[in-house]
């Protein structure tokens, strides 16, 4: 494990981050760890004005963005095929930063946006040839509930 991000300050994601956070998923496309797409009108309307949004925490090192993590509330119909009412999370952690803690300090802050929100549980829905995404959402307390096709979904109880 590389050091420690401490200078690292969470918050909440904003319009003037776009360019950054769509710039790092490019490259975390690149890895072959994204299929979404990741040009900054489909951040602005996927993560910052998303209408299903319930949070986009940020992590930021002296201007740097770090990593994202998106909690939305899942809706009717919604595109995951998760249960109407569980929250629906998503981490996007910046290559340069990779486990230096950024994931693990975002989702604090999702976890108490998830508390107040009153959800009960979080979904988490990882390509199953992403055994970083999946060791993460484990080491975060989240277990398998199911596996469509290449995905494994994981759960997360509040
Ligand atoms: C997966 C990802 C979110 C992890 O973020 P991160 O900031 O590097 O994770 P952290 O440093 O906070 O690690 C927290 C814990 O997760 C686990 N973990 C994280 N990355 C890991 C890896 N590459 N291998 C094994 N375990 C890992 C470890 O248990 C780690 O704790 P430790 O470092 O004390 O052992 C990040 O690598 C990423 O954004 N990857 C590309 C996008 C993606 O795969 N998103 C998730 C699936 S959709």
């Amino acid at each position: 494990m590389s050091a420690p991000a401490s200078d690292m300050i969470i918050r909440d994601a904003k319009v003037e981050d776009v360019p950054q956070m769509s710039a790092f998923l490019g490259r975390i496309a690149e890895m072959g760890r994204r299929v979404s797409p990741w040009d900054e009108d489909f951040v602005l309307r996927n993560y910052i004005n998303a209408a299903d949004k319930i949070q986009c925490a940020l992590a930021e090192d002296d201007g740097k963005v770090l990593g994202f993590q998106s909690l939305k509330l899942a809706t009717e119909g919604n595109i995951y095929d998760v249960t109407p009412g569980w929250g629906i999370i998503g981490t996007h952690v910046n290559p340069d930063a990779a486990r230096r803690g950024v994931g693990r300090s975002l989702f604090t802050k999702t976890l108490r946006a998830a508390h107040e929100h009153g959800l009960k549980k979080i979904d988490a829905s990882i390509s199953a040839a992403n055994p970083e995404g999946l060791a993460y959402y484990e080491a975060m307390g989240f277990r398998t509930y199911r596996s469509p096709n290449d995905l494994i979904c994981k759960c997360y109880d509040l």
